[in-house]
């Protein structure tokens, strides 16, 4: 295949309205009570990074668990799919991916690989790494909001659609309702649905995995702060705050936030805002849903999904879903 037409990438979000309006979503998120930042603002290039360095993390299981169950199950997965295309929500070319193009490509059912992303960056390096490990490979992105997915990629074919890294996590009952849905209507009876859970556990593991000993996910937390102070010239003193990651055990998630260490006002010039904390206020920044058996079932029946393996790692701190759509 000649270079050049192996890649292609489609960009929605010029007739989407973006999902990244950092003025809006800080105006209404500092102005509420109690005070919010949506989690999608962590990841400018520098947090990024510390969220590559956190998978790294001892006390963060998550993307071990995953990968665990992804070296045990790959071949099984893409057995019961035998899908010639892998579509991906949020782009990777890193193992997890790679597991799961690897079964495909041993089997003889690799064509295509479909990542969604509302990155253009992360989309095109993904695309150009993984072309040089599968030279036969034809990429075919959608750069686009993938909470409002449509016109997905290797339509007609069987696909294996993967949602991992218990993004899904991010989502309240009812957003991951939505979301599950609008995925269920692209998607056709041969199609599957491959989605990462975190898993509800002692709380105390819960919450270093959020809070980490070497103090990256502080870092990670804090970068928000930096974000605001350069993209609307606020003032926040990162000094004046302290990570918090806290188990919510009544709505089943891990909250992270920061805690205003003294009462002060920031100001955020390009808002005109200014920002009252009392001592001890937290801004609430991340909430990471996890899940039981039990409530994946009912997420998976109210919209639409029937259940076809639920496979865990060997600590069951993590479990990956095979669904398909019910009808
Ligand atoms: C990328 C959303 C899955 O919730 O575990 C990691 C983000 N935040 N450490 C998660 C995150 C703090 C992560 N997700």
């Amino acid at each position: 295949m000649k270079a050049g037409s192996q890649i292609v990438l489609r960009n929605l979000l010029r007739e989407n309205a973006s999902p990244f309006d950092l003025r809006g979503d800080a105006r209404t998120g500092l102005s509420s009570t109690p005070k919010t930042l949506p989690s999608k603002y962590f990841y400018d290039a520098r947090g990024s990074h510390l969220f590559e360095m956190i998978t790294r993390l001892p006390e963060y299981y998550l993307t071990r668990s995953e990968t665990e169950i992804l070296e045990r199950e790959a071949g099984r997965f893409v057995e019961a799919t035998r899908p010639r295309a892998l579509v991906e929500f949020g782009s990777g070319a890193a193992r997890k991916t790679r597991l799961l193009l690897d079964a495909m490509l041993e089997r003889g059912l690799l064509e295509g690989y479909g990542p969604v992303d509302v990155s253009a960056d992360a989309s095109r390096h993904a695309a150009d790494a993984l072309i040089l490990i599968y030279p036969d490979l034809r990429v075919e992105g959608v750069i686009g909001d993938f909470e409002h997915p449509r016109d997905l990629p290797f339509a007609g074919r069987p696909r294996l659609m993967a949602f991992l890294g218990s993004t899904i996590g991010n989502l309240d009952a009812l957003q991951a309702t939505k979301f599950l849905r609008s995925i269920r209507a692209e998607m056709t009876d041969a199609d599957r649905f491959l989605i990462g859970f975190d898993l509800v556990k002692d709380a105390s593991i819960l919450e270093r995995a959020y809070d980490d000993e070497a103090g990256v996910t502080a870092q990670f937390n804090l970068n928000m702060l930096r974000v605001l102070n350069r993209e609307l010239g606020a003032s926040f003193d990162l000094e004046a705050f302290r990570h918090r990651a806290v188990w919510n055990p009544r709505d089943s998630r891990i909250e992270m936030h920061l805690e205003s260490l003294r009462e002060q006002r920031v100001q955020i010039s390009e808002l005109g805002l200014e920002v009252h904390l009392a001592s001890g206020e937290t801004i609430r920044t991340e909430m990471s849903h996890k899940y039981t058996r039990e409530s994946v079932g009912a997420l998976l029946d109210t919209a639409g999904f029937r259940l076809d393996s639920w496979e865990t790692d060997q600590a069951g701190y993590f479990a990956l879903v095979l669904a398909r759509r019910s009808d």
